[in-house]
């Protein structure tokens, strides 16, 4: 069975259809309308993978061209890629009403919707997420970007989706290492501002409530978009755990996944905030170990890329993207599902901190 989540930006609404199926079930909606014809930009591993699923819910809509294979993996997300899919995109003939389908994790969908905000100054990007993490988090917010070689996310625009189709049949291919990282952001839903999704989420038995786990998450994603669109405040919430994380996955250059370096970077926002005093001790260690017990690894020396360096890790967390005026911002906690913005982090108390849990 799917559900329909409305994701409410004032006059820009939108749904997310979300359930096993999904694919299929959205095809009524007014955004297929038959007029229009459609840009397929798949991820290469997925069009190998559920060439069949896709070809037979699409049955019907009128394509412009071959589908567009995305290469598989972050490279995708260059300036190369971004003016070979344009190119691709003019070279169909796409109009100003046509839209395109992004079908693949976080990496097509920043890409496709990066390219269909640019594409004759913006047309309709579908995005039709198939990792966990996309679906729980990327494809929902109309955050798109590609890579520098200054850094990750560097150049890219708002472009609010005009559909969300996530379709938990993908995930039956999904690699475990894949899924639990994915979990991780599900997780960071229920930490920021939701403790007794956290309590449910410590209880559940496997993958028979993940379509409840998710639904919920991408509720709690789409409430705190409605409030904070473009990132002035609160919507930076939604980074627990990330400006550790981030440090933590440049650091292992490559070999960490960002939902496994993001759920390491929650178990030291609540660390560091216990230590702070800020939040109770006994939610830091429930967190650490909901986290373990998921397969998520919280201890900085059994990472994959450990042993880390304190001091390169502070560095990083310097020149955070999120920080202004020079202070180092991070999201810290006051308890389970209360997460709150902390400007002034204290450099030198947070390198001991850091130095202490390298240890
Ligand atoms: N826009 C946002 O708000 C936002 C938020 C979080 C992350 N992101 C971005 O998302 C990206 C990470 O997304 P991701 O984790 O989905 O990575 P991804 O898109 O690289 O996908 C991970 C891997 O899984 C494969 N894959 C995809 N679907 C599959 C399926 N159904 N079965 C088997 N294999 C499949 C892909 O080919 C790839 O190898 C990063 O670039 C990150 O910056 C964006
Ligand atoms: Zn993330």
């Amino acid at each position: 069975m799917t559900e329909t989540i409305a994701i409410d930006l004032g006059g820009r609404s939108y749904d997310v259809i979300v359930g096993e199926g999904a694919l299929e079930a959205a095809r009524p909606h007014s955004v297929f309308r038959s007029e229009r014809r459609f840009a397929i930009l798949v991820d290469a591993h997925v069009a190998q993978l559920h060439a069949k699923k896709i070809t037979a819910a699409l049955a019907g809509i009128s394509l412009a061209g071959e589908a567009i294979e995305i290469p598989d993996g972050e490279r995708a997300k260059s300036f190369g890629q971004l003016e070979t899919v344009l190119g691709r995109m003019l070279d169909c003939g796409l109009e100003r009403g046509d839209a395109v389908l992004a079908i693949g994790g976080g990496v097509t969908g920043d890409l496709a919707g990066l390219a269909a905000a640019l594409y004759k100054r913006g047309i309709d990007v579908i995005q039709i997420p198939t990792t966990l993490l996309s679906m729980a988090d990327s494809s929902v917010g109309g955050k798109t970007a590609i890579n520098m070689p200054q850094g990750k996310n560097l150049v890219g625009v708002f472009h609010q989706p005009s559909l969300v189709i996530a379709d938990l049949a993908f995930l039956s291919t999904l690699p475990g290492r894949q899924m639990k990282a994915g979990y991780a952001e599900i997780i960071k839903a229920a930490l920021i501002g939701d403790a007794d999704m956290f309590t449910d989420l410590e209880a559940s038995k496997g993958p028979d409530h993940l379509q409840a786990h998710l639904k919920t998450a991408i509720a709690f994603k789409a409430k705190i978009v409605a409030a904070d669109e473009r990132e002035a405040g609160s919507r930076a919430l939604l980074n627990l755990g990330h400006t550790f994380g981030h440090a933590l996955e440049s650091e292992a250059a490559g070999q960490l996944l960002h939902g496994e370096a993001v759920a390491a970077g929650m178990a030291l926002a609540f660390d560091y905030s216990a230590r702070l005093g800020l939040c109770p001790e006994a939610d830091a260690k429930r967190v650490g170990g909901h986290l373990q017990r998921t397969g998520l690894e919280t201890r900085l020396s059994a990472l994959p890329g450990a042993p880390f360096s304190a001091e390169s890790m502070l560095e990083r967390m310097r020149h955070d993207k999120k920080n202004s005026g020079g202070a180092i911002r991070l999201v810290l906690a006051r308890g389970i599902g209360n997460a709150f913005i902390h400007d002034q982090t204290d450099p030198a108390d947070l390198l001991n901190f850091l130095k202490d849990q390298i240890q």
